[in-house]
């Protein structure tokens, strides 16, 4: 991991692209960075076309997709890349964990697959994992990985989040994903951690 040291990183200037397609994704990240008065334009507002996810880590999937944006776009650019880790299933569904939920984003039968696959394992170990890349037109580049330690438990519980949340229990709390405040997710999730490093090493 090429994670940056505290302030760091190269000038980002006026503009920052986020790239990613997905609305929620990218309001979400706006809203982590108002506080340090970058502007910031999605990548579906400039047109840019989408790479293919073909990375074999969650790294090699942040980088690509920052890259692309930048080279596109001549502005640095911010791309995410996360999943869930399953200890007993190797890491899977890792970097598949979106195409897990298949063509309809069903993540019922995502998490009925990841329970099944778990059958007769007595390891429930998982954990989150949010790798955050910047990238700049010149080619330089910069990752911030972060993560959250939990288990899995059936039958999912709640309402909240989205993805695999409903059944993540994260270590030192009784609740899932699914049961805790959005608010409380946020302070302590993969994605929190991953924006916390990367916001230290801004200059
Ligand atoms: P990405 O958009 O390619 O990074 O795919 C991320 C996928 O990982 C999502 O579709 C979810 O299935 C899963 N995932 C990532 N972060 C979370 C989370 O915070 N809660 C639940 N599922 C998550």
């Amino acid at each position: 991991m090429t994670d940056a040291q505290r302030g760091s990183l190269p000038p980002i200037g006026e503009r920052l692209v986020i790239a990613s397609h997905n609305s929620g994704k990218v309001a979400e990240i706006a809203v982590l960075l108002e506080p340090f008065g970058l502007g910031v334009v999605s990548a579906a507002e400039l047109d840019l076309e989408e790479p293919e996810e073909t990375g074999a880590t969650f790294e090699a999937n942040a980088l690509l997709k920052a890259e692309a944006a930048a080279r596109a776009a001549k502005l640095p650019a911010l791309a995410d890349d996360s999943g869930l880790v399953v200890t007993a299933l190797g890491g899977e569904p890792g970097v598949y964990s979106a195409r897990w939920a298949g063509p309809e984003r069903d993540f019922t039968l995502a998490m009925a697959k990841v329970e099944q696959a778990l059958e007769g394992k007595s390891d429930r170990s998982a954990h989150f994992v949010c790798v955050l890349a910047l990238a700049w037109p010149d080619g330089r580049t910069a990752t911030f990985a972060g993560r959250i330690d939990g288990s899995l438990v059936w039958p999912p519980r709640g309402e909240h989040g989205f993805g695999y949340d409903p059944m993540f229990q994260p270590d030192g709390l009784d609740k899932t994903f699914g049961e805790i405040e959005p608010v409380t997710k946020h302070g302590m999730s993969h994605r929190a951690r991953a924006f916390k490093a990367l916001v230290a090493a801004l200059p």
